[in-house]
């Protein structure tokens, strides 16, 4: 398993960092035979497995509760889960006794967005010996405050609030940074002005990793298809395949025959 160390010298070595999100046991068993290098139990789990509009609603008993599935399914990777909105706004002791349920889940390290207002809890954690990874530009828990789930870091200024957040994060102690839908140009700004490495979404080419949630990537949702994401497998279409042929077999008497029955 790789430990939060490796991946500033896989920035070093030129080696791209591939992060994956996952939410459950059956998936985490599949990435965990995978080369993926981490697993992100995103507050995305929301909206991909709750069905909400945003990651609002995502709370911390949810995401301890999909964190226990995928470390029980992924004992070979390093994981790291989101802190959700507002849990860690409510005071320095509500904040570690969240990340101390997390941590106790079977997260590695945890992610919060933004950088304003966290860093003296970025600096406990560290202190503590928790790894942080932070997470600017298109911060998806600030969705009210953004107007929507839009590009940042557009203006000049928006840009070089984005470029001091993330030297504040790395300040603070964390050891990577999310990059969430900003110009390319800034992504690489960015991880050219900073020694953690940058992981990208949306963020161009020129950061130290990627980060793609699962189901867009194996195209588990047709209605979602973000311009920075790639589907990798047309996951809906195979799933419905298998689905009628079930069906078909069940309705034309195909399914079960003797090896199926005792
Ligand atoms: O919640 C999430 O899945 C994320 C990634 C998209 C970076 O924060």
């Amino acid at each position: 398993m790789k430990k939060a160390p490796d991946f500033e010298k896989m920035k070093n070595d030129g080696l791209p960092i591939s992060v994956i999100t996952c939410y459950d046991y059956w998936s985490a068993k599949i990435i965990n035979q995978s080369n993926i290098d981490i697993i992100l139990v995103g507050d995305s789990l929301a909206m991909v497995m709750h069905g909400h509009k945003n990651t609002i609603p995502a709370t911390v008993d949810l995401m301890v509760t999909h964190t226990e599935s995928v470390a029980r399914g992924a004992t070979d990777k390093f994981i790291a889960t989101d802190l959700p909105f507002l849990s860690y706004r409510k005071g320095m002791s509500q904040s570690i006794d969240v990340v101390h349920r997390v941590m106790e889940a079977g997260a590695h390290a945890v992610k919060l967005e933004g950088a304003a207002g966290n860093l003296e809890l970025i600096a406990h954690l560290v202190e503590s010996g928790i790894p942080v990874i932070g997470h600017v530009g298109l911060v998806p828990q600030s969705v009210h405050m953004l107007g929507g789930f839009k590009a940042q870091g557009i203006t000049d200024e928006n840009a070089e609030y984005i470029l001091q957040s993330a030297i504040s994060l790395e300040k603070a102690g964390c050891f990577s940074i999310v990059l969430e839908c900003i110009p390319a140009i800034l992504g690489k700004t960015i991880t050219d002005r900073l020694k953690i490495p940058t992981i990208g979404i949306g963020a161009g080419s020129n950061v130290s990793g990627q980060v793609l949630v699962l189901h867009d990537l194996l195209g588990l949702n047709s209605e979602f298809k973000p311009k920075f994401s790639k589907q990798y497998l047309n996951g809906v279409d195979l799933i419905k395949c298998a689905l009628n042929d079930f069906d078909d077999e069940v309705k034309n008497g195909n399914f079960p025959t003797s090896t199926h029955s005792f």
